[in-house]
């Protein structure tokens, strides 16, 4: 299969996986229309084509957190990575290092911080959820600061999980638990190969480690609404800053009024986020929120933005609106699927390309050079 895009690999992720786990990925909340809305709203900003002047000497470096990037670009953390490929999540970060990228690990990682600190060479970024268990909280927190993480993901947009019914009808969430049977399936031999079945992909690193048992998780979506915690508060981010003196970005603001109260708190950043989709169906899409967030507080803080960036032209875009870096989670997520590391590296370099292209063509020899007035000026309704 001739791959040129991120679309390509979402179809070569889709023939390789078996569903359960393609339509996890692939998936949003309810009727996934914040899901369609966060591609479509984005594809449809105009960017303003520019000419003639002379875009020879272009860069697309950044600093974030003093760290270099080698463009404005981060990979989201991505639950389960290691069931799409063996030691997922390992392969991808050693694709982002090599890339010159940051990797965040998600507290529901299939391969603990301790397996994949040590396989790259740029400090790693660590997601926290909140979990009923603060002792499981502190426990992660002081083992990322141990292995060197740093920079912490707090993500504050799933004190409830967002139902999904694809995960539903796949068996993926549910009495049907599709992960108690998937081991013995033979109809994905090719999935099977890749993720290293004898090496309990479904366990949950992080999650075995703290408790000293592997975690066999059968029903995941099930685990997640029990462990989970509707009760935090922006009191319990003052308790983790207590455990992480580290930057601390705050993930899945989408109103200006939580921006502000994110500078109050003094984060160091804010991911612009509705979790991909997958949380609460209707809200605005993150290319939509975006603008007004950053008229709050651009400057204040660093900003940054995922849901729905799937091309190079699409960072630039979500630069011009105004954030300073963007998150990938499904792209990257079916790359690793389709082709592992190699999958993900090269898809790094796509989009690399794909941003020059954006970039010579609107006048931007560097990113702070995209702005607003990379973009064409129409009016949006929201
Ligand atoms: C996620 N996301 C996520 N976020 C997080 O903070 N912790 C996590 O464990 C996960 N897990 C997860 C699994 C899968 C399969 C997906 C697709 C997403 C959300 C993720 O970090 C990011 O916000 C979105 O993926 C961004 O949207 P796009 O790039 O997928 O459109």
């Amino acid at each position: 299969m001739i791959i040129s895009s991120s679309k390509d690999y979402r179809k070569a992720a889709q023939r390789r996986l078996p569903p359960f786990l393609f339509h996890y990925i692939d998936g949003g909340a309810y009727d996934e229309a914040t899901l369609k809305n966060n591609v479509d709203d984005l594809s449809k900003i105009a960017l303003r084509q520019r000419i003639l002047r002379n875009m020879a000497e272009l860069s697309t470096e950044t600093e974030l957190f003093g760290e270099k990037l080698a463009m404005p670009l981060a990979l989201a953390p991505v639950g389960l990575t290691g069931m799409y490929a063996k030691r997922g999540e390992v392969q991808a970060a050693k694709a982002a290092d090599n890339k010159g990228i940051p990797f965040t690990l998600s507290t529901v990682s299939v391969c603990p911080i301790e397996e994949v600190v040590p396989a790259i060479r740029r400090p790693m970024w660590f997601q926290l959820y909140v979990l009923r268990d603060r002792g499981f909280m502190k426990n992660v927190l002081e083992r990322a600061k141990a292995a060197g993480c740093s920079t912490l993901v707090f993500t504050v947009d799933m004190p409830v999980p967002g139902a999904r019914y694809r995960d539903a009808h796949s068996g993926m969430s549910g009495p049907n638990a599709a992960i108690r049977r998937y081991a013995q399936s033979t109809l994905y031999p090719h999935w099977a190969w890749h993720v290293g079945l004898n090496g309990r992909p479904h366990d949950l690193g992080n999650i075995s480690k703290y408790l000293g048992k592997p975690t066999g998780l059968e029903d995941y979506i099930g685990w997640l609404g029990a462990n989970f915690d509707p009760s935090i508060s922006w009191k319990d981010l003052e308790w983790i800053r207590e455990f992480w003196d580290g930057p601390m970005i705050i993930k899945g603001i989408l109103d200006p009024d939580d921006a502000r109260d994110a500078v109050t708190f003094g984060a160091d950043g804010i991911v612009v986020s509705n979790h991909g989709g997958r949380q609460l169906d209707g809200v605005l899409s993150s290319a939509k929120a975006l603008p007004m967030i950053a008229d709050a507080v651009k400057g204040k803080l660093k900003i940054l933005a995922d849901s729905g960036v799937r091309n190079g032209l699409d960072i630039v875009r979500m630069i011009a609106l105004g954030a300073d870096a963007c998150l990938i989670g499904r792209a990257f997520a079916y790359a690793l699927a389709a082709e592992g590391q190699a999958g993900v590296e090269n898809l790094l370099e796509i989009m690399k390309k794909e941003m020059r292209v954006a970039m010579t063509l609107t006048g931007a020899k560097t990113v702070a050079e995209i702005t607003s007035d990379c973009l064409v000026k129409i009016e949006q309704e929201i």
